[in-house]
Order: structure tokens, then sequence, then C-alpha cells
């Protein structure tokens, strides 16, 4: 995991994850809780093409929507702290990752597998799950995930047995932890 150079309680924060990791549902609560500002890439993405992702999946194909991910964080201005909600997919993009990096602490968002995937079959709307085995292209995802997610998060939470709101608190107790306030200078003496 990488250490945070700067204040985390200033930054923006960046949820990644996997489908079903719960990122809307927690960034939504962080907003409301904290005030930041909200980014978030599906909807920002889904708003240009003017129709929901499966659709833009299905009608232009996965790699347009790729394109139109990374654009939206090129794009992306963090200038008041914000929480950005990203897709399950935003860490396969090299580009992707240093953007986030140069504008946010890192969060993943992870849990139970079986957990995850039973949340992220729920509603019916990611196109990756529409396979003839929906649980065995999960179990594919998630397994060539997990390593790009480790590799660029500063912080990891485990969100199988929480609550949103659980989930929130986690989170800011854990960047508090990262990069503690410096303390104060001792006094010097003559
Ligand atoms: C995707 C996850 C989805 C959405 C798209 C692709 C992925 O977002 O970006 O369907 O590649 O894992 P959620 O993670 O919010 O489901």
């Amino acid at each position: 995991m990488r250490y945070c150079i700067v204040n985390p309680q200033s930054r923006s924060i960046v949820l990644i994850g996997m489908m079903g990791a719960g990122k809307s549902s927690v960034g939504a609560y962080l907003r409301r809780r904290m005030g930041f500002a909200l980014l978030d890439t599906d909807a920002i993405v889904a708003s240009k093409f003017g129709m929901p992702i499966p659709e833009i999946f299905a009608r232009y194909g996965e790699t347009k929507f790729r394109d139109a991910e990374t654009e939206a964080l090129r794009r992306m201005r963090t200038e008041e702290q914000t929480i950005i909600i990203t897709g399950g997919g935003i860490v396969l993009r090299k580009e992707n990752i240093e953007i986030l990096r140069s504008q946010a602490v890192i969060v993943w968002l992870d849990g139970d597998e079986e957990i995850l995937f039973a949340r992220a079959s729920r509603k019916k709307n990611r196109p990756l799950l529409q396979a003839k085995n929906p649980r065995k292209a999960f179990s594919h995802i998630l397994g060539a995930r997990r390593p790009l997610y480790a590799n660029i998060a500063d912080i990891r939470v485990d969100t199988s047995v929480l609550t949103n709101e659980e989930v929130a608190i986690a989170i800011l107790a854990k960047l508090s932890r990262v990069n503690p306030k410096p303390e104060s200078p001792k006094p010097t003496t003559t």
C-alpha cells in the first residue's frame, strides 16, 4: 500500500472496488455526512451518452465505454474536497490510475466474494454479468482485479458485514491514521 504524503483529511477521496462493494451508497453517505462534493464516473459517462450503461455497452461496446470513462477522469476537477465514485473497471487503465493518484486518496472497498456477488447481481444493470454463468464471470473478473486494487489503494475497508454508515466511519478513521497530523514542534531550548 502506498503511503499518503499529503494530509488525507484535506484531500479528495476516490472509492474503488468491485461491483457490489457499495461505492455509490458509501459515497452518497460520505457526501451527506461530510458535505464533500461528489463525482461519479458512471453517472458522467451515462449522461454523456444520454443512456444507461448497459445500453452503452450494448450499442457501442466496452472500449467506447472505457474511453469515455478515461475522458471523464481527464476532465475531472477536484479543487474542493470531493468524493469520486468510480466504476469497478477504473483500474484497468494505467492513465486512470495516474489521474486518480494525483488527485485523491484511494480507498478500496473490498469484501467477501459471495457477498459482493450477491449485492452486484441484485440489480440486473451490470453488463459484465450478463454472461451464461454470471457467478463464474464475476469470479474471473475479481481474480484479475484484486491485485490491481491492492496495488493502488492507500486504504482498504472490508465492507462484507458493515452498513454504509459503518464503512464511512471506518474510512474516516483510517484516513486519519494514514497520515496523522504532524506533532506540534517541540519548544527550543537555548
Ligand atoms: C464495471 C462496473 C460498473 C460500470 C460498468 C463496468 C466494471 O460500475 O462501470 O458496468 O467493469 O466492473 P459499478 O462498479 O458501480 O457496478
